[in-house]
């Protein structure tokens, strides 16, 4: 039987999660490109290792989800997409930071239904120029 399992995060986790950040299929969902390198993340992530959940999808990594300051970051593998990993990471997200929200692209129409799928609704426009 398939299982989606929601799990702390743990330093065994840190280079997937990096990895993921920086694979060039999910960089265009993110407002801010990234390269991680290991040292960084290494640094980055002892400083906020609760911040941060991952999702098994039969016992392998498959995507995480955090909340700094209440911003949600969420990231699924394109191997895993569309199975339900990036609602459950959501759920338990707001479960541990509930009053956190979500920044999403225009453009990012997957994004914008996993959160309305989990009773978010647009309450801003971010007006750039
Ligand atoms: C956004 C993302 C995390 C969604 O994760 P996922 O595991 O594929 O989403 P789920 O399977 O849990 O789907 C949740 C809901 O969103 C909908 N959805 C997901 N991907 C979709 C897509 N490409 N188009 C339309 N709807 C989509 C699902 O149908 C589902 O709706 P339902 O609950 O009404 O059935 C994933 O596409 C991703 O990692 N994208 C790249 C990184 C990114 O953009 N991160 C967000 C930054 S704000």
């Amino acid at each position: 039987m398939v299982m989606i399992k929601i799990v702390n995060n743990d330093p065994k986790y840190y280079d997937f999660v990096r990895l993921l950040r920086s694979d060039l299929r999910v960089q265009d969902g993110f407002i801010e490109v990234v390269n991680i390198t290991k040292d960084q993340q290494d640094k980055y992530m002892k400083k906020h290792i609760d911040k941060y959940i991952v999702a098994l999808y039969n016992n392998e990594p498959a995507g995480f989800a955090g909340s700094l300051d209440n911003d949600i970051r969420v990231c699924v593998h394109p191997d895993y997409q569309g199975k339900g990993i990036g609602k459950s990471l959501i759920i338990e997200l707001m479960k541990r930071f509930p009053d956190s929200f979500a920044k999403v692209k225009i453009e990012n129409e997957a994004s914008r239904k996993l959160f309305e799928s989990c009773g978010f609704e647009i309450k801003y426009w971010l007006m750039e120029k």
